[in-house]
């Protein structure tokens, strides 16, 4: 069985208004989200975690787009890291592996979430990423280049990212017990040294994060949705 934690609990700080709440063509960025964890066969509940001020939000949404496998809408914590530990707090019993992904990412697909899937059941752990295709330099504090950074095999860490329910706990207990600061759950299972799979994007998959993001969006889900 596999439960996908949403996380949704941010302040959309670089955004300026609550972006999960935008609109993306006819419903809001979140709903995409969950419509592609709902519609995606190997996903067998959600656990939404949201802010506290829109539980109430959240929770009609759920109803209104006829959502079947939303299980938990559930308040956050002050940072991602925390948001997930709720998520973590609520697996059901038989669960055995977990997908976590960001609820800003609405571009998601059930295609691309199964293809993580299978990974993470042949490998324990398994992201979407993408590979990076810019050139990379360091800047100083005055912004000027001070350095380059190969790019070689260097990959822009996506979600969702699903792991055997064993590991991401251990991996969640041991960020705890150390009190670690982590944006992202490979950081989390790296530090047990367990080895994750990489599977690249091989769709869109932004996060939205400035405004100028859901343009973009948009426009990219138009054109999937024309034939
Ligand atoms: N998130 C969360 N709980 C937090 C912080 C973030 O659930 N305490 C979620 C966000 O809602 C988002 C995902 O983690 O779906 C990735 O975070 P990010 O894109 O940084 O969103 P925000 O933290 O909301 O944006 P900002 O950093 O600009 O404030
Ligand atoms: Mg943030």
């Amino acid at each position: 069985m596999l439960t996908a934690i949403i996380v949704a609990a941010g302040s959309s700080q670089r955004m300026g208004f609550d972006k999960l709440f935008a609109l993306l063509g006819d419903k809001p960025v979140v709903a995409h989200t969950l419509d592609a964890f709902d519609r995606a066969e190997c996903v067998d509940e959600i656990i939404l975690v949201g802010r506290d001020d829109r539980l109430a939000e959240l929770r009609d949404l759920v109803r209104c787009v006829e959502l079947k496998k939303v299980r938990h809408v559930v308040p956050g914590g002050v940072h991602r890291q925390d948001s997930v530990q709720v998520g973590l707090g609520l697996l059901a019993p038989e669960s055995r592996y977990v997908a976590v992904h960001d609820a800003a990412r609405p571009l998601i697909t059930a295609e691309q979430i199964e293809r993580v899937f299978e990974a993470s059941k042949v490998h324990g752990a398994a992201a979407l990423a993408e590979p990076i295709t810019d050139t990379l330099k360091r800047g100083d504090q005055d912004h000027f280049v001070c350095g380059s950074v190969d790019r070689a095999r260097l990959y822009a860490m996506q979600t969702p990212q699903i792991f055997s329910r064993d590991i991401l706990v251990e991996a969640y207990d041991a960020v705890a017990a150390r009190k670690l600061s982590i944006t992202d759950e490979v950081s989390a299972v790296e530090q047990l040294g367990r080895k994750v799979r990489l599977v690249p994007s091989d769709e869109f998959n932004l996060k939205i994060t400035y405004p100028r993001d859901l343009l973009l969006a948009e426009s990219l889900l138009n054109r999937r949705s024309s034939p």
